[in-house]
């Protein structure tokens, strides 16, 4: 789903920020939501999931493999699954858009139908290693071939009955660590995963909700996962959390911009995932929790953001995982605070939509903002609370949260910040402006 035009856009000073916000479904939990839902037998009825490009991706992508999915003017959306093992061979293209948790996923659940596959996506994805899920799912017995590098656009063709494994993930990822959980699904006896460093946990939690026979152990090198194969999956009621990765743009926009108090409602809390919260709390933010509860299984509350005088860190590598996401915008919330933070350990930010190391070096040097460049991060030169000159044109490099990360730079800056194009914030963000502009009000 390539943009048609780029959407520049130039971002002045906010005055203070306030108010209330809710922000939209966590994007990991509504493609699993979506992917689980179209392999249960019956009907799913699934609230709160993110209406990104990304996730529409993956529902046109399990429509084309036979799932029924509608939604209703109540944002319910509905699927009627085909049951794991029922996938039909899709007769386009699978549109990748944009979205690299799509493709991996989806390649695991092909992995282990007897259907063949094409996969393309645009022009950032189709630069991304895919050869990470590439080799599990071959020794599993999916044929790939890939374009040059383990590229898209790929063709896979699925094993049915495809070959349990066991696999121990050569890097922290949940997106590998899902695909073959996934291609168990389908797969006779124990399909088990090893996880040294561990992940996102979504996947586990969904599986064994719709009632996959799913065991999680420590092991003597970690996280041990085994998925019971030919499994029969019970559709489920789901109501997904919000999106903490959407969340982090307002934890640090209201921690920078003097004067801020705002309340992000419906934030989920997976301690896989909060990360970038236990960072910020460290450089002294403001945040605390109201209100926490159970949302769909998963720890939610509601974070109450005051400004803050920030202080420079050493990022603790080993909150890497849960904040993956999370890297572009802490490095904005580093050139506000007073010292050099340094963030090691990240080398993962190389291979995302963007290389986001690189491009969030660019980014704040086009703003006045003094880092160095480190094979796995940045270490970044903050203002103790000043706002960065600004004035620059950044490039978001088809990368939505490259976009929304100078975005929230903009709003402390001396000069306004221009970003060359924010249509990528729609992948997993659509109202991330409209509620900006709710807060600056
Ligand atoms: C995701 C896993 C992470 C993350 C991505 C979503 C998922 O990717 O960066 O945005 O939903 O499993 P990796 O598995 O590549 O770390």
């Amino acid at each position: 789903m390539p943009h048609a035009l780029p959407q520049p856009r130039t971002i002045a000073h906010a005055e203070r920020l306030s108010g209330r916000l809710r922000v939209p479904g966590d994007k990991s939990i509504s493609h699993r939501a979506l992917m689980l839902s179209a392999l249960a037998v019956g009907e799913s009825r699934v609230e709160g999931l993110l209406e990104g490009e990304d996730v529409l991706a993956t529902a046109a992508a399990m429509r084309a493999m036979g799932a029924e999915i509608m939604r209703d003017e109540e944002c319910i959306w509905r699927i009627h699954g085909v049951g794991v093992g029922g996938l039909l061979q899709p007769t386009g293209a699978l549109d990748m858009g944009n979205s690299g948790t799509s493709t991996r996923l989806l390649m695991g659940l092909v992995a282990s139908h007897p259907i063949t596959a094409t996969f393309t996506g645009d022009a950032s994805l189709s630069g991304r290693p895919m050869g990470r899920v590439i080799e599990p799912l071959s020794r599993m017995g999916a044929d790939i071939t890939a374009s040059p590098g383990g590229r898209l656009p790929l063709m896979l063709r699925g094993l049915c009955p495809a070959v349990p494994i066991e696999y121990t993930l050569p890097v922290a990822s949940a997106q590998v660590k899902s695909a073959v959980l996934l291609a168990g699904l389908n797969t006779p006896g124990i399909t088990r995963v090893i996880e040294p460093v561990p992940t996102r946990d979504h996947s586990e939690r969904m599986l064994a909700g719709f009632g996959a026979e799913l065991t999680v152990e420590p092991g003597p090198i970690g996280r041990v996962i085994s998925i019971r194969g030919e499994a029969e999956l019970k559709p489920q009621q789901i109501v997904v959390p919000g999106d903490p990765s959407s969340a982090a743009f307002w934890m640090v926009a209201g921690s920078v911009v003097p004067g801020s108090d705002i309340v992000i409602e419906n934030v989920g809390l997976n301690p896989t995932r909060t990360g970038l919260l236990t960072a910020l709390r460290m450089m002294g933010a403001d945040i605390t929790e109201q209100d926490a509860r159970i949302v769909g299984g998963e720890p939610v509350a509601d974070l109450r953001v005051r400004h803050a005088a920030l202080s420079a860190i050493e990022v603790p590598p080993d909150l890497a995982p849960s904040m993956i996401d999370e890297y572009p915008v802490l490095f904005v919330s580093a050139a506000f605070a007073s010292g050099r933070t340094v963030a090691r350990g990240a080398h993962e930010l190389r291979v995302k939509e963007s290389d986001r190391i690189a491009a969030m070096r660019a980014t704040l040097e086009a703003n006045g903002v003094a880092c160095i460049e480190h094979e796995d991060g940045l270490s970044i030169e903050g203002t103790g609370g000043d706002p960065i000159p600004g004035g620059g044109v950044v490039a978001s490099k088809l990368d939505h949260r490259i976009a929304m990360s100078s975005v929230i730079a903009g709003l402390h800056a001396a000069r306004p910040v221009t970003i060359d194009d924010v249509a990528p914030v729609a992948t997993s963000y659509p109202s991330f402006f409209d509620q900006l502009e709710g807060l600056s009000a």
